[in-house]
């Protein structure tokens, strides 16, 4: 932890799904989590991120913004790192899907995916960093996905996002290394949110197919590997895809 006497981590995406489950891996007395989202303006998801998180004892806030904008963004990250004396830990989840086969794919979707999955890593991360650097202490943790490593059919633009988060990964890990910051991927595989809820139930069944265990992952599975690697016990670990798939992918 830098020299604020508490953690203060910020999560994007953290409305619902995987990154409510990160949200509530990480609350707990002496946290202070900063999550944004971009649900419709009268979805109640946050606000009840904001009631479960408050529960455990941490000190939580929200915000509706889009993760792809460079400067809201930088402009968001600036006030969270103000007010409370800097960001130990940012974890870059907010992510959708527009899926199409290649000959189908609308240009505004490879667009979407790329600017919502990827560049808002990038804007995020770019806007952290300095301070982390300057604390010389820092935790990222991107969440990638198994499809960036497969490829998946109908998926080339949300593929190309994961791999790409994946790159990035282990090229910010070197260039922040030596500052005592660790950056990591948490690539999950299926896990039942509701990303994966509105697919159709073919393809759920020919995802669960190919999984050796049987079963979609749950939220909290993906969220207590992100706690671990934003935890001491992982000081050493850096540059690294930690998959996470029932044995979709070896
Ligand atoms: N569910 C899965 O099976 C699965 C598998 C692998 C990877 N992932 C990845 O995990 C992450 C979370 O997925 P999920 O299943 O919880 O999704 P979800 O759809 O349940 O939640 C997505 C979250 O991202 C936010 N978001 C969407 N667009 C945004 C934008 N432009 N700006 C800010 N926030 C935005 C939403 O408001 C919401 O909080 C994503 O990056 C996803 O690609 C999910």
């Amino acid at each position: 932890m830098a020299e604020h006497n508490k953690r203060v981590a910020v999560v994007t995406g953290g409305s619902r799904g995987i990154g409510r489950a990160i949200i509530m891996e990480l609350a707990e007395p002496g946290v202070s989590v900063a999550f944004n989202h971009y649900d419709p303006p009268d979805d109640i998801a946050a606000d009840e991120t904001i009631r479960m998180a408050k529960e455990k004892g941490c000190e939580i806030e929200a915000v509706r913004l889009d993760v792809s904008d460079y400067q809201a963004v930088h402009d968001y990250i600036k006030g969270v790192g103000d007010r409370h004396g800097g960001i130990d830990i940012l974890v870059n989840n907010a992510g959708i899907t527009r899926d199409n086969l290649l000959s189908r794919l609308k240009e505004a979707d490879w667009d979407a995916v790329l600017a919502v999955n990827l560049k808002s890593a990038f804007n995020c991360t770019q806007a952290v960093a300095r301070s982390m650097m300057k604390q010389r202490y820092g935790r990222i943790v991107n969440i990638a996905s198994v499809v960036g490593a497969m490829g998946n059919a109908g998926q080339a633009n949300y593929a190309a996002s994961k791999a790409g988060i994946m790159g990035f990964t282990k090229s910010i890990a070197r260039e922040l290394a030596s500052r005592n910051i660790t950056v990591n991927a948490v690539a999950p595989g299926f896990i039942e949110t509701e990303m994966t809820a509105k697919l159709p139930d073919k393809a759920k069944e020919a995802f669960l197919g190919q999984i050796p265990m049987g079963r979609a992952g749950q939220p909290e599975e993906v969220a207590r590997v992100v706690k671990f690697l934003v935890s001491d016990d992982a000081a050493y670990i850096t540059g690294q895809v930690i998959h996470l798939n029932g044995g979709m992918y070896m």
